[in-house]
């Protein structure tokens, strides 16, 4: 890409023949208040995209419309060929979109094997009936911390463990597009690279696409194969994760790098 590209997003969605999800020209507002201003923005199968962005950015607001629970005022949102704009959470859920919520959001006086089942709420009994087994015991294996502390209280967890049980809750109902409201808030740098290692992992074994939301640009880019910058609502840099780390220009204008 030449550096003009780099510097002007474009306005079209980034569109290829195994696009999964197609968000276009979204607009969205609190009241009066606009949060997304015309975002365009694809995640293509099998791909980890960031969304990189600081606070008040608009990254949530982002995720929300996405998964039904903020409408649009405008635009469009297309997951695997189907309009979902319009759709409410839990039919979103059920065509594959499961979501890391910011903070976690886990039950914390349920257990962790109550939390695990929650994340199959959306699922119908004969459906649940059917991959129950087979996905938890997915899960034990890329989490087995998970299964030696099922009737613990996941708020005595720790916030590795907590974020582990999180990922397995959206894992559970069989996703096709996971994604995760900075994920890496709240853990050490080391624990960021575990699971920032953990979600390339995810999405190769799994065949998961990953939106990831983060305000650790460094850490998201490192996983990821296509990167966009939110502010203050607009889409302002798309581009490939190689061409972000290769530029310093780009790092040190977008990421304060
Ligand atoms: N429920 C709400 N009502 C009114 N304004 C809101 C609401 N939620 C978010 N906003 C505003 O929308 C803008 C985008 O917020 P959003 O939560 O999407 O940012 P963010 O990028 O996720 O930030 P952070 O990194 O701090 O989580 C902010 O100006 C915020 O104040
Ligand atoms: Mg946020």
């Amino acid at each position: 890409m030449t550096d003009s590209q780099e510097s002007e997003p474009k306005k079209v969605a980034r569109q290829s023949g195994k696009s999964l999800l197609v968000v276009e020209d979204v607009s969205a507002f609190y009241g009066d208040a606009q949060a997304l201003k015309n975002v365009c923005l694809t995640v293509n199968s099998n791909e980890i995209v960031a969304v990189l962005g600081s606070n008040g950015a608009g990254k949530t607001t982002l995720l929300k419309t996405l998964t039904g629970l903020l409408g649009i005022r405008s635009g469009k949102i297309t997951f695997n060929n189907e309009s979902i704009t319009d759709m409410p959470p839990d039919k979103i859920i059920r065509k594959g979109v499961a979501s890391v919520p910011e903070g976690r959001q886990l039950f914390g006086t349920m257990s962790v094997s109550d939390n695990l089942l929650l994340g199959t709420y959306s699922l119908t009994k004969s459906e649940r009936k059917d991959m129950l087994e087979a996905r938890s015991e997915m899960i034990f294996k890329l989490f087995p911390v998970l299964k030696s502390r099922l009737q613990q209280q996941s708020e005595t967890l720790s916030g590795g463990e907590q974020q582990m049980l999180a990922l397995g809750r959206a894992l559970m109902s069989k996703p096709r597009l996971l994604t995760l409201d900075e994920p890496s808030l709240g853990l050490s740098p080391l624990l960021v690279k575990e699971m920032m290692k953990m979600l390339k992992l995810i999405s190769r074994e799994l065949g998961v696409s990953i939106l990831l939301v983060e305000q650790n640009a460094r850490a998201a880019i490192k996983i990821a194969d296509y990167v966009y910058v939110l502010e203050r609502g607009e889409i302002t840099l798309r581009n490939t994760a190689e061409e972000v780390m290769a530029s310093e220009r780009i790092q040190s204008a977008y990421l304060g790098a």
